[in-house]
């Protein structure tokens, strides 16, 4: 019979040359994502909401999110693309997917992974307004305060962190790392 060890004991054995350390734990992801959920549930009772997803990043907030979220609603996704393969932004912001959905007269609410200069999620603000939504929010799971260039209103936040690039949870670093249940620093961006 095969023998299975414990699942976080192996993807721990097989990452922790590679993570620095481990910036929040999967519990307290999960116990603040039913928060942000129960939040939104109550805020959107009785009203038409649509939830557009920032692909790739956000891909696993919002599965777990969604799941906490009891009001009905309809999810979409958009991608929009200003890192490439590396840790630091370029400032240029590029739609590489957009929504298959007509929001006009809609409550739409955004879900990001995190919001560094607040490029990216200005750009997609702009773009959804100008389809003239009868509401337009953003719930965002990381928030780099301290790196904002864009001020953009931030409607739910799960975590405010310090200036370091993080990875897991969906977030990645050259496309590597998005399976990892926790958000952690990696050691390559801690020796930079
Ligand atoms: P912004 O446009 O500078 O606010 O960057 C937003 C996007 O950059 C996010 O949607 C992420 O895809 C990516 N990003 C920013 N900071 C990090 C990080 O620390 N780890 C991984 N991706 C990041």
């Amino acid at each position: 019979m095969i023998r299975f060890r414990r699942p976080l004991r192996c993807l721990w054995d097989f990452f922790r040359k590679e993570l620095a350390e481990v910036l929040i734990p999967q519990k307290k992801i999960k116990d603040r994502v039913a928060t942000l959920g129960a939040a939104i549930s109550e805020d959107y009772a009785g009203k038409d909401l649509v939830i557009v997803c920032v692909l790739s990043g956000a891909f696993m907030f919002l599965a777990d999110l969604v799941r906490h979220i009891y009001v009905h609603h309809e999810i979409y996704f958009m991608a929009a693309s200003s890192y490439g393969d590396s840790t630091k932004s370029s400032g240029v912001v590029r739609l590489l997917l957009d929504l298959e959905a007509n929001i006009e007269g809609r409550d739409v609410l955004i879900v990001e992974d995190i919001v560094d200069t607040g490029r990216t999620l200005d750009y997609i603000i702009r773009i959804l307004k100008a389809r003239n939504p009868a509401s337009l929010r953003v719930c965002v799971l990381l928030d780099k305060r301290e790196r904002r260039e864009v001020d953009v209103p931030l409607g739910y936040v799960g975590f405010e962190i310090a200036d370091r690039f993080v990875i897991g949870y969906g977030l990645d670093l050259a496309e590597r790392y998005r399976n990892l249940p926790f958000v952690a620093v990696s050691k390559e961006e801690s020796s930079d």
